[in-house]
């Protein structure tokens, strides 16, 4: 395995899909102190402090299809929540798709890239951010009111050192568990570990709003919402969903 480690970098994901691109094998890490130019879901940036956090980009090859490869974050996210709460005990939970949150705060964002041929898969790249250390007044002031950091969450500083290690063994007993039998377990693990199954949500689309209970997740990861007009099915990226 590799191990990339930068003390200051743009966006660790456009560093690991450089390094996938020239063929490094999977499993290979890029980690990083601080990003300059961290990025988020839907072209937003990421707040990369250094020290603080742990800015994470994880590449992988995986046998899918490409139509599976938004399960990739389903697992990450699966993984990254159960090594979040042996480790700090806060009790953080999944957003759907791939939140984490603690008390409604974001802790953790999830932004994967992938690039495939037709029918394969060439890389994914799983990026990772993780607020560790940040302590409230110092997340910026758009976020301020949304995100938090699991010091905070835990009232003590967490070594981010042991938080890695566990999250690195979490994803891959939890890759290594679809790899073996599918994306059953991890939906299950999901279902658990989320936050936003028998909540109320409003879903904002380009084309379609309405409100309704969130009931289930389906095989593909697809959020499952009760209306008045039977169930709605959403998938990841469609819409933005507002508890
Ligand atoms: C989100 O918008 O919720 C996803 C945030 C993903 C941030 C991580 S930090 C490590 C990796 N490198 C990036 O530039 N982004 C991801």
């Amino acid at each position: 395995q590799e191990i990339h480690y930068f003390s200051e970098i743009g966006s660790t994901n456009n560093e690991a899909k450089k390094l996938a691109t020239n063929g490094c094998p999977e499993g290979t890490i890029v980690v990083a102190e601080a990003q300059i130019t961290g990025r988020g879901r839907l072209a937003r940036g990421w707040f990369s402090p250094p020290g603080k956090g742990i800015w994470l980009s994880v590449v992988l090859r995986p046998p899918f299809s490409p139509m599976d490869a938004a399960k990739c974050t389903l697992m990450a996210a699966v993984g990254v929540n159960r090594a979040i709460n042996s480790v700090t005990g806060t009790g953080c939970g999944i957003k759907w798709p791939n939140d984490i949150l603690w008390q409604g705060r974001k802790v953790v964002g999830i932004l994967t890239e992938m690039s495939a041929e037709m029918d394969a898969i060439n890389y994914v790249v799983i990026g990772m951010g993780i607020n560790v250390n940040i302590d409230q007044q110092d997340f910026p002031s758009e976020i301020a009111a949304t995100a938090t950091s699991l010091a905070v969450a835990a009232g003590r500083r967490i070594s981010r050192v042991k938080l890695l290690t566990a999250i690195l063994a979490e994803l891959e007993s939890t890759y290594n568990t679809v790899k073996a039998s599918g994306f059953a377990p991890v939906l299950a693990d999901w279902r658990q570990q989320s936050i936003t199954l028998g909540q109320q949500v409003d879903v904002r689309g380009v084309e379609r709003h309405f409100t309704g209970l969130a009931v289930d997740i389906d095989a593909d990861g697809a959020l499952l919402i009760k209306t008045p007009n039977g169930i709605e099915r959403v998938l990841a990226g469609d819409v933005s969903i507002r508890p």
